[in-house]
């Protein structure tokens, strides 16, 4: 749960932020990647939400996807195209410099999955309606959306326990970084919201970290 406000810390050192995300989530982070990609079939064009230094979108190509990945840090973003390069992947991976704020600007229909991982909660609840709402939009019909995010818990007890714990780490990011992660209240009910149908949420984390599986409903 902590690791999700070091995170702002390390997103301002975006050469090193796998590592360190890696060693502070004890492989925790890399995991959720890991998982979000099983869920993507074989050779699906998948979008990308927010990929800072695009190591989820290696890891769906290296399961045969064709990605656009999109994220607004430049060097983010420079990082990304370091990866692409080094990797040899440029055919697959197409990486765009904006940020959910541009996706008014994608045609619709045209794939097959988009995913997320850690970016939702970074996001005004303003931007998080714009984003869903487009990633609907652009998906084909039975399209997928799969987003892993932090989540306020469902109990009262791991609720307070959460508040209680991140009030210091919130109050020392926010100082070195003037900006902070907003654990989702409601992330199913935002999907539903958008459009998606909920196929499948799996909670982990002492419920406060949330990987959720929606598509996008037949047409009756
Ligand atoms: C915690 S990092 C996660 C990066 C990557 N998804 C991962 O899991 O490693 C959050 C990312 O969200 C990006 N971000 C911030 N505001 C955004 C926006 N409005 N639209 C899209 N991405 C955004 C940041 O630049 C950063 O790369």
């Amino acid at each position: 749960m902590f690791s999700y406000l070091f995170m702002k810390i390390l997103e301002g050192r975006p050469r090193s932020y796998d590592r360190r995300m890696d060693a502070i989530s004890r492989g925790r982070i890399r995991s959720v990647k890991e998982d979000v990609a099983r869920e993507i079939p074989q050779g699906a064009r998948v979008l990308e939400m927010g990929c800072g230094t695009a190591e989820l979108a290696s890891m769906l190509v290296g399961r045969g996807a064709v990605v656009t990945a999109f994220d607004p840090s430049p060097a983010m973003i420079e990082v990304a195209r370091e990866r692409v390069n080094r990797e040899g992947i440029g055919d697959r991976l197409t990486l765009k410099h904006m940020g959910v704020e541009g996706m008014d600007g994608l045609s619709s229909g045209q794939y097959d999955a988009v995913v997320s991982t850690l970016v939702l909660s970074e996001l005004s609840d303003q931007e998080r309606r714009f984003a869903l709402t487009h990633a609907k939009r652009v998906l084909k019909p039975e399209g997928i959306i799969v987003i892993g995010d932090e989540v306020i818990p469902r109990k009262a007890l791991p609720r307070i326990l959460q508040a209680l714990f991140r009030l210091p780490l919130l109050l020392l990011t926010y100082l070195v970084s003037r900006n902070t992660t907003r654990p989702i209240a409601d992330l199913p009910g935002e999907l539903k919201s958008a459009g998606f149908a909920i196929n499948k949420e799996i909670r982990t984390q002492g419920d406060a970290f949330a990987l959720v599986i929606g598509s996008v409903p037949e047409k009756l």
